[in-house]
């Protein structure tokens, strides 16, 4: 659709950001919705980072997405960040008031969650003991949103395990920090598992990990989706598990950003899901193992 002077303007700054899939998430709304809108890809250098933030939105900018290597300048950078953000530690989404300030959010935990429960409607993460696989910012942000969601335990197992002992000692729930080595016991019992590790992704290293002592009631996603069906995801699904794959936590996270910006409440479906993978040169040969609907 054609844009006019009066058109909403969004957009995602990032460095490099020619890898980045939501312009195309973000203009197929657009388009599909008749909104008359531009969301556009902001390559800003770190150093730019306070200056450009803060000059998008006295540039008439609506919002911004904010993504690798800007979430955590972007939490320093915006003049007010919400509780959500603070105790995530960054920003993913900043919404301009009339005035141009701008009020910083983190809606990756949402994306996270609305994953899962796009497709398992009913999944209740207060049912039993969680293992987060990393200690990096996507493991932080999922995280957060299983202690909101009530999670009775979260046990994080990372590599580096100082960097698991920091999450736990930064975050008020209940999380204990478990040694790299111990993932393959620490899963008997538990509701979900999450990896928000880079293992298994395209050009990385495998995820070595037994699932042996896993209940075959317990939820397996990974926020890695290129491939969309990763080793993990491949073995859950497998022995039965139910398994959510990495591309809807994209989609869902994109969606309270747009409704800020552009007024409308987005819809994640099947299309979109399609049109996104093949931006990222993915297919979805059904290879959401498992997938009834699609994210
Ligand atoms: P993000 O912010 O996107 O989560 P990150 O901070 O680089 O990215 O975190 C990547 C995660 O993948 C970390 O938990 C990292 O473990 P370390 O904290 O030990 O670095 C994990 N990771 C990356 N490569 C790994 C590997 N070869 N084996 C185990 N964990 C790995």
């Amino acid at each position: 659709m054609p844009i006019t002077g009066n058109a909403r303007l969004a957009g995602v700054m990032a460095w490099p950001v020619g890898h980045s899939l939501s312009p195309r998430l973000h203009n197929h709304w657009l388009n599909t919705m008749g909104i008359d809108g531009a969301y556009v890809p902001l390559p800003v250098r770190p150093a730019d980072v306070e200056q450009a933030i803060s000059m998008a939105g006295r540039m008439g900018f609506r919002g911004l997405n904010v993504t690798v290597p800007h979430k955590e300048a972007a939490l320093k950078a915006v003049d007010e960040a919400d509780d959500l953000a603070t105790r995530i530690g960054a920003v993913n989404t900043i919404i301009y008031d009339t005035g141009g300030r701008s009020h910083g959010t983190n809606t990756d935990g949402f994306g996270f969650m609305e994953n899962i429960r796009h497709k398992y409607t009913d999944w209740n993460f207060a049912d039993g003991p969680a293992v987060v696989l990393g200690a990096g910012g996507a493991a932080r942000a999922v995280v957060v949103a299983l202690i909101d969601a009530g999670a009775p335990k979260i046990l994080i197992c990372n590599r580096t395990h100082e960097r698991a002992v920091n999450l736990v000692n930064d975050l008020d729930g209940p999380l204990e920090a478990a040694p790299w080595e111990d993932r393959h016991d620490a899963l008997h019992n538990i509701n979900l598992l999450v990896n928000t590790t880079t293992l298994g992704m395209t050009g990385k290293d495998p995820l070595e990990i037994s699932l042996d002592s896993l209940p075959e009631y317990s939820c397996v996603t990974d926020i890695v989706y290129a491939p969309l069906e990763t080793r993990l995801l491949r073995a859950a699904h497998s022995r039965g598990n139910p398994t959510v794959d990495g591309i809807g936590m994209l989609l869902h996270q994109a969606r309270p950003g747009f409704e800020a910006w552009f007024g409308q409440a987005p819809v994640v479906d099947d299309v979109l899901r399609l049109h996104v993978l093949a931006g990222a040169g993915l297919s979805d040969p059904g290879s959401d193992p498992g997938s009834d609907s699609g994210s």
